[in-house]
């Protein structure tokens, strides 16, 4: 057992927190469209107007803000007109990108109804691979118009009489990338195309926010803020943690190595905002994440996480409340069968992974406004990083009203227990309650043959004399939900 002193300081908020940094992506990509989310009215598998229900169900149970779709490498040959339409009339293509047959059963009218039943905003990427912008303006047309012009009336047409006011769109994905149909050889022929497709699309509604390509390469950064730097609202950043070959601690570490990369791209892209002039406010999308096994290969990328990989997202989810002012959006890659939060087997059985817990405590016990928090926890030192790493990550969130305060708690320990008093500035805990998702190793996980192995379980809160005390199982994720009153 190690002792912590934890301190939060309610009196001075780091900033709001966008719950959309608990996003979601799916991508027409082995079975995470076709087998997770869509099965279709005449499957075995039961469905409500073809949208797999347990799927539907455990999505509804996230409180997920936004879903990004349709990818992912699948958008840069993707062309929106194919999946609209009568469904037994709409071609089926070849995908180049996966290697996959694309049957466009499921289009945008069936990703927005999704996102509709699901409780979440749709996040639409366009394809600036082999799509031109026009393609890409009548999309926007299709979706947010209320006049009465082709695409507008299309959508009247299929049923659709109000406009589905997507706000949020990508301009491309990954296009630095030598896979990726219709790639860059540098950052400034993607701000160059970032410039047209973002042109023609605003024409079309210039209320969209803009999500264009960035990646971890500084110059192309920095070309895309100088050349496109008016012209998008946000900078699209992925990060996948390779799981091979690391010991849980060294995995574990992986979410202090994002928080800190995505700090380094955000301070570059104010110093390149600085240097060139540019008006526009430009913040980061984190649009892909996630741990990526070597068993995870096209064409289903299929891998079961544990413990450990759980609490590398807790991890990740308490940096996106710190980074609340640079990273707004996040979408966490992929929410079923595709490196999967949830796991949905063809025979009608579904298993939700230890993440998929951790997301579930996240979204359901969230304050507004993210806190400042610190403790005294013990290190270790991460070699691959060659960094100190507490055992103990902590955030901590308060709603706007200032009496439920949330501590979101990583005992990153592998063996130990750790014991925490928690003492508050501005705040005056009366009582508490704790969701816990631990485990019973750091390789415990949830399969189809035991599916609840890993579950939330609730702990204990003491309050004492305006401090919490509590103690935190070795290997887990917690969130302290507190009940008390502002001080002054
Ligand atoms: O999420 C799987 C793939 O990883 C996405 O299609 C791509 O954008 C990234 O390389």
């Amino acid at each position: 057992m190690f002792e912590c002193k934890v301190f939060v300081d309610a009196t001075s908020p780091i900033g709001t927190l966008d719950k959309r940094c608990y996003g979601q992506f799916i991508e027409h990509l082995g079975e995470c469209i076709y087998g997770g989310i869509w099965v279709g009215e005449g499957s075995n598998v039961p469905n409500m107007k073809g949208y797999r229900l347990d799927v539907l169900e455990a999505v509804r149970q996230l409180n997920c803000p936004i879903v990004r779709w349709p990818g992912g490498n699948f958008v840069s040959g993707y062309h929106w007109l194919d999946g609209i339409g009568p469904r037994d009339q709409r071609p089926r293509r070849y995908d180049m990108a996966w290697g996959q047959d694309e049957p466009n059963t499921f289009g945008t009218d069936e990703f927005v109804e999704w996102c509709r039943l699901v409780g979440a905003e749709p996040y639409i990427v366009v394809n600036a691979g082999n799509g031109t912008p026009e393609e890409a303006a009548q999309w926007v047309e299709y979706c947010n118009s209320t006049k009465n012009t082709y695409f507008a009336q299309l959508r009247r047409k299929y049923g659709h009489e109000e406009p589905y006011r997507v706000k949020v769109w990508g301009i491309g994905n990954e296009l630095y990338g030598r896979w990726q149909i219709g790639f860059c050889v540098d950052g400034a022929e993607c701000a160059r195309r970032t410039i047209e497709f973002a042109h023609e699309m605003r024409m079309v509604d210039p209320e969209i926010k803009l999500i264009a390509v960035g990646c971890e390469d500084p110059e192309w950064n920095i070309s895309m803020v100088r050349h496109a730097g008016e012209y998008f609202d946000y900078l699209s950043i992925h990060i996948y943690i390779w799981g091979v070959n690391k010991s849980y601690r060294e995995l574990v570490s992986y979410s202090v190595d994002i928080e800190r990369r995505l700090r380094n791209i955000y301070d570059l892209i104010q110093s390149a905002r600085r240097k060139y002039n540019i008006k526009r406010e430009i913040k980061i999308a984190f649009d892909e994440w996630n741990v990526w096994y070597p068993e995870a290969k096209p064409p289903l990328l299929s891998q079961i996480t544990s413990i450990k990989d759980a609490v590398f997202t807790a991890g990740v989810l308490n940096s996106l409340h710190r980074l609340c002012n640079e990273v707004p959006i996040a979408a966490f890659a992929q929410t079923v069968n595709v490196l999967p939060l949830i796991f949905a087997s063809n025979d009608g059985r579904i298993v939700l992974t230890p993440q998929y817990l951790v997301f579930k405590m996240y979204g359901e016990n969230t304050g507004d406004n993210v806190l400042p928090a610190t403790s005294d926890s013990p290190l270790y030192k991460s070699s691959e990083l060659n960094m100190y790493i507490p055992f103990l990550d902590i955030s901590a969130t308060l709603t706007k009203n200032g009496n439920t305060l949330y501590l979101h708690l990583v005992n990153r320990h592998e063996s130990d227990a750790a014991h925490l008093q928690v003492s508050f500035r501005g705040y005056k805990p009366i009582k508490g309650c704790m969701q816990t998702v631990a485990g019973e190793t750091v390789e415990s996980k949830n399969t189809l043959e035991e599916p609840n192995a890993v579950r939330i379980e609730k702990g204990d809160v003491k309050v004492e004399n305006d401090k919490v005390i509590l103690e935190l199982k070795p290997h887990s994720i917690n969130i302290v939900k507190l009940e008390g009153e502002p001080t002054t």
